[in-house]
């Protein structure tokens, strides 16, 4: 799909759809859907009144123009409250752009810049929205379809989408919006794909391999690959025993970034990468197990991010860590009652061996907090269901010992349209991590689970800046809700980290 940016009037544009839009709650449409209205005769204020139509955020009025106008079909979409509109309205509106042009079999569409007329906000900012609204919202993944149907469903799919702006001052800025949308968005599918890969495929050595692939000569990036040995000498006891019971060896991957510019900050973005969560020895019900190739989307969305840092070209050092391995059972499991030792030399009890993403993360923050020495981290993980039973399957469990940070995360989502939600790392929870046996214990038991996870990984963080940042809600969409996040995985959190690395000062 190509998106372009055209000055001139968008009824002059031939396509197979004209999307324009409408305030909640407006009879008498201006701008470029009173242009519409205007070239059919006012027949689009008729149909508004007849219809019912409110101007509800995604409701569609689809109409053909029967040659009055050089698009075949208009569509007028609902905007939603003028009070509530921002960049986020936009990225859903680009959703439903897609959603809007596959329905009426549209391969070539114009629209307009939504949100720079009448809506008033910043152009470089709402064409950047539109433009991630627009690719996010026509993913698709068919890497595993059968031979033909991918090349068949994409002929047919949508060929170009233009967008067509009046003003010519507003060109340039919304050209360089529609292209940091562009780098983004590709960025966050990248994710999606390892994500929707089946374990099958994406094992620990595949995903250590993309990052890799990242590392071109003569870029910014360079990857340093752990194997099991390494991994050893290293003293990551705790995640070698997580990937003791899978025929799939484990494989550490450290990015790093070098800007070109003397670093004013050095950041490391850690993430959980189970390629396979079968809960080992604990095992999964079926119902838990299926989905559990998502398991490794915190490493994916570390990926994604490394995807997009030669575009954005910050003053920061950025290093991103995940140790791959796959939970299985098996003769060469570890065991529940086991007492694994963490590369920080702490002693870990394994109570449940489905409590695994923290037991790697263990090895993982330990290696970033003391190799690395960075001045902030953030890790993400598909950590626990319970994120999902209290915040649900769309929002971010932000868990972190710095407020500060907490607040730059928090004001970064805000931005990206990726809801999250911050919870307290309470004091007193943390007895519950407590082991007869060794230092702590990888379960605390069933209340406040998410936040015992939170808890366990602050152990191996010592005073560093961090937060924790449980995505195993939004890491993956069951049920779409957001036209501009279709089924499957998210990519949640590349675009997220990429605005927040932006914000650091
Ligand atoms: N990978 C799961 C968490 C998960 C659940 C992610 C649902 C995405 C969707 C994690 O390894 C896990 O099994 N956590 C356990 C921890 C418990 C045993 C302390 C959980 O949350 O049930
Ligand atoms: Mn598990
Ligand atoms: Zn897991």
């Amino acid at each position: 799909m190509n998106i372009s940016m055209i000055q001139g009037n968008v009824l002059d544009v031939r396509c197979d759809l004209l999307v324009v839009n409408l305030f909640e709650g407006v009879e008498r449409p201006g701008g470029a859907t009173g242009a519409v209205d205007a070239a059919m005769g006012g027949a689009l204020s008729d149909l508004i009144k007849r219809d019912g139509f409110q101007g509800k955020l995604g409701e569609r009025l689809v109409f053909p123009t029967f040659g009055k106008l050089k698009a075949r079909k208009v569509c007028v979409l609902g905007l939603g409250p003028r009070k509530t509109f921002n960049e986020d309205t936009i990225r859903i509106v680009g959703g439903h752009i897609i959603k809007a042009s596959r329905d009426a079999k549209a391969r070539k569409v114009a629209t307009i810049l939504h949100g720079a007329g009448i809506g008033g906000l910043d152009v470089r900012a709402a064409a950047q929205a539109l433009g991630e609204g627009l690719r996010l919202g026509a993913y698709r993944f068919h890497a595993y379809r059968g031979t033909g149907t991918k090349d068949q469903a994409d002929k047919k799919d949508i060929q170009d989408v233009v967008i067509v702006e009046a003003e010519r001052s507003k060109m340039k800025d919304a050209i360089q919006g529609l292209d940091r949308a562009q780098v983004l968005s590709d960025a966050a599918m990248l994710a999606r794909d390892l994500v929707n890969t089946p374990s099958r495929d994406m094992t620990p050595a595949h995903l250590a391999d993309v990052a890799r692939s990242l590392a071109t000569r003569g870029s910014r990036i360079r990857c340093k690959v752990l194997d099991r040995e390494q991994m050893e000498k290293l003293g990551m006891g705790a995640a070698l025993a997580v990937a003791s019971g899978s025929a799939h060896p484990p494989v550490g991957v450290h990015l790093t970034y070098t800007p070109s510019r003397r670093p004013k900050r050095r950041v490391a973005v850690i993430g959980k990468a189970v390629t396979f969560d079968s809960g080992g020895l604990n095992i999964k019900p079926e119902k838990g197990m299926v989905t559990m190739k998502i398991d490794m989307a915190g490493a994916a969305s570390v990926i994604g991010l490394f995807k997009v840092l030669p575009a954005l070209n910050l003053p920061i050092e950025v290093h991103g860590i995940f140790l791959a391995v796959e939970n299985m059972p098996s003769g060469t499991a570890y065991r529940p009652g086991d007492v694994v030792r963490a590369m920080n030399g702490m002693t870990i009890e394994i109570l449940n061996t489905d409590a695994e993403g923290r037991v790697t993360l263990a090895d993982a923050l330990s290696y970033a907090t003391k190799k690395i020495k960075p001045d902030i981290m953030v890790d993400l993980a598909t950590l626990t269901g319970a994120a999902v039973v209290a915040l649900g399957e769309e929002i971010t469990a932000l868990m972190t010992n710095d407020r500060r940070l907490g607040k730059d995360l928090l004001r970064a989502a805000s931005i990206t349209g990726e809801a999250m939600w911050q919870l307290p790392l309470y004091g007193t929870y943390d007895d519950a991590l407590k082991s007869k046996i060794a230092d702590v214990n990888n379960t605390g038991g069933r209340d406040a689970s998410c936040i015992k996870g939170g808890l366990f990984l602050q152990r191996f963080v010592g005073a560093t800046p961090w937060a924790h940042l449980d995505i195993a809600g939004p890491s993956y969409c069951e049920k779409e809700t957001r036209p501009d996040v279709p089924h499957g995985g998210t990519g949640v959190g590349v675009r997220t980290l990429a605005a927040w690395l932006e914000s650091i000062k």
